[in-house]
């Protein structure tokens, strides 16, 4: 964590308070694209990390983690699959919900797009709760998958250590600001 390039990351997220409601400080990492240098150090970081840990898969979360994803895949060597919100995929899926502060989402991945035995890594921009990430890891394991770790940009600290990834391991960058 001693990272010099971390700090740059950090300060490239612009921080939008009140958005999209009342109380939320929102994280926008769009001005973290807009940096190239930024941008490539946080993709570089991460293919450093999972290139040489024989992974096949790396799953981006809907919306945000298609943003990065596909970097780190192409980066490492691996395929990308995408897991997305309801109704999008076309092919047969299957589905995991999870919980919100308000209300319910879901999230789904394409039946064949990972094999039995294949280890992958979920990839999103922010990790709050973890309910999102955790869905992801059950829909994973649901097709046979090992997942290895999940990796964020920025996380939450977490009070109550890994639980909160169903005991997978989290990768984060920086913190909120
Ligand atoms: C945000 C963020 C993560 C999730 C993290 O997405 O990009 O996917 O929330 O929250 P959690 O750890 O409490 O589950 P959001 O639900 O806003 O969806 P979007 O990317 O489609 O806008």
């Amino acid at each position: 964590k001693g990272d010099p390039r971390l700090q740059a990351i950090s300060q490239a997220v612009r921080v939008v308070p009140n958005f999209p409601k009342q109380g939320i400080m929102f994280q926008d990492i769009t001005t973290l694209l807009l940096d190239h240098k930024a941008f490539k150090d946080t993709v570089d970081i991460f293919v450093d990390r999972y290139r040489d840990m024989h992974i096949s898969v790396v799953a981006g979360v809907e919306a945000r983690g298609f943003l990065f994803g596909p970097s780190i895949a192409l980066g490492i060597g691996a395929k990308f699959v995408p897991l997305r919100k309801p109704r999008k995929l076309p092919g047969e899926v299957i589905s995991e919900k999870y919980s919100l502060e308000y209300g319910n989402d879901c999230l789904e991945l394409h039946v064949g797009a990972v094999q039995p035995g294949e280890r992958a890594i979920v990839i999103d921009d922010l990790v709050a709760t973890g309910g999102t990430l955790s869905a992801a890891i059950r829909l994973l394991e649901r097709s046979g998958a090992e997942v290895v770790e999940c990796a964020c940009v920025i996380g939450v600290p977490d009070v109550k250590g890994h639980c909160r990834l169903i005991g997978k391991p989290l990768y984060v960058l920086v913190e909120p600001r």
